[in-house]
């Protein structure tokens, strides 16, 4: 079957020279088996005929908002699985970095889930200015994905960069999107997160300050590709990410029974709970009383949820743990991948844990076997997203190796 049967792509078409090459984008997307529909901007219109494009395309094309328009922009974002805008002029690349949402396209472009593709087209000049450079920047750390203009003969005459990517090769990486986009669909993603708790009578606990943030931002990134996301998470004051199963749990042997139940359907296991090492050896049924002066509690060690998972001989998915140290953060690091058979680990200092626990933001380094990267301090969402694409590019790269 064709690799873009029943996707939904819409085209935005913005006032330059290569709009014309627009005709060549559409005929290919459609012999793939796509579904095009097209957004002419005001100016794109002095470049390309609507009867055209509507031929190629065998759909009316879009233009300005107009009332009584039966197809809303929400409803146009909600169709589309994929945006495309080519060529992208300045003038639209500025519009969106700055949320400016003043026609269909732009509102399409705001309202949409969907991945957004800028494919500049520009004279030279005006793309390696400034302004321009800092505007597809903006939109790349927006999510939105640039594919970059070619070297070569201008329509102006100049000669440099600027000229929009070949239309062969646009469809080639759209292609390509949507080849890796279904293959991470099926990925199973199992992530821990939060505190756990351990009881020593009914009333009284040890746990520790994790606010559950950084898991529960992972597994929302991780829903963002994936339909299989399990979050197993200790008690914390959070909402479940859309698309994403969550199971409960209190304890850490509770949450070491939930993990290990479904650890063999798992691609990707993701250690990010704080989990407590010890429990209370007796717990007191009753609520203990202040009778005397001192009091002891003898503790005994929890299992190691990662590290049973590390050491699996058969249906060992991708390991990654993360580490919370007050010292030798890197040495200590190091020590547990080893100990504990992981893939990765993701090392935080927490020395001062109100910039890490429970707070918005995090800084991690992250160490393999043979490499590290670092990534500073930053918000925990943003930094759920880069460490979700770090992992599976490794996961991916391991997997490659291994039936090689
Ligand atoms: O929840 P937040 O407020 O957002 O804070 C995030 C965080 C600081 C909790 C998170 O970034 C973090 O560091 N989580 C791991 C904390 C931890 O328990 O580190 P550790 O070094 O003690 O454990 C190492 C690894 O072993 C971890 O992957 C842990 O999940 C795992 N472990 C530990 C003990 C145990 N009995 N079983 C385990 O699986």
């Amino acid at each position: 079957m064709k690799i873009l049967f029943k996707k939904n792509i819409i085209l935005g078409i913005t006032g330059g020279v290569a709009a014309y090459k627009t005709i060549e984008i559409i005929k290919k997307l459609k012999e793939e088996g796509a579904s095009v529909r097209v957004i002419l901007t005001k100016s794109a219109n002095l470049f390309v005929t609507k009867c055209t494009l509507r031929v190629v395309s065998g759909l009316p094309i879009l233009e300005n908002f107009v009332k009584g328009n039966s197809i809303s922009h929400i409803k146009l974002a909600n169709w589309a699985d994929l945006v495309i805008l080519a060529p992208a002029t300045a003038n639209i690349i500025a519009k969106l970095s700055c949320g400016i949402a003043d026609d269909l396209l732009t509102l399409v472009c705001l309202a949409t889930l969907s991945k957004i593709i800028i494919v500049p087209s520009m004279n030279r000049n005006m793309y390696v200015s400034k302004s321009v450079q800092y505007n597809i920047k903006r939109l790349e750390r927006f999510g939105m994905k640039i594919f970059y203009p070619e070297i070569g003969r201008q329509a102006c005459g100049c000669f440099g960069i600027g000229r929009m990517m070949n239309t062969q090769k646009i469809v080639n990486l759209v292609i390509k999107y949507f080849h890796k986009k279904n293959n991470y669909k099926n990925l199973n993603f199992m992530i821990t997160a939060g505190p756990t708790r351990e009881m020593i009578d009914p009333v009284r606990f040890i746990s520790n300050f994790s606010s559950g943030k950084m898991g529960f931002f992972l597994a929302e990134a991780a829903s963002c590709i994936s339909k299989n996301v399990i979050l197993i998470s200790g008690p914390v004051n959070l909402p479940t990410p859309k698309r994403v199963k969550r199971i409960n749990v209190i304890s850490a042997l509770e949450m070491q029974k939930e993990v290990m139940k479904r650890i063999d359907r798992q691609n990707i296991f993701i250690g990010c709970a704080a989990v407590s090492d010890y429990r209370i050896q007796k717990f007191s049924k009753e609520k203990i009383k202040k009778n005397s002066n001192k009091i002891k509690i003898n503790f005994i060690k929890n299992p190691d949820i990662i590290k049973s998972i590390g050491h699996l001989k058969k249906n060992r998915p991708y390991v990654v743990g993360f580490a919370a140290e007050t010292c030798n953060i890197e040495k200590n690091a190091i020590k547990k991948i080893k100990e504990k058979k992981l893939d990765l680990i993701c090392a935080n200092n927490v020395t001062n844990f109100s910039k890490n626990f429970s707070c918005n933001k995090n800084a991690l380094s992250l160490i393999w076997k043979n490499k590290k990267k670092n990534f500073p301090y930053q918000k925990k969402s943003v930094l759920a997203k880069k460490l979700i694409k770090e992992i599976i590019k490794n996961y991916e790269k391991k997997n490659r190796n291994s039936n090689s």
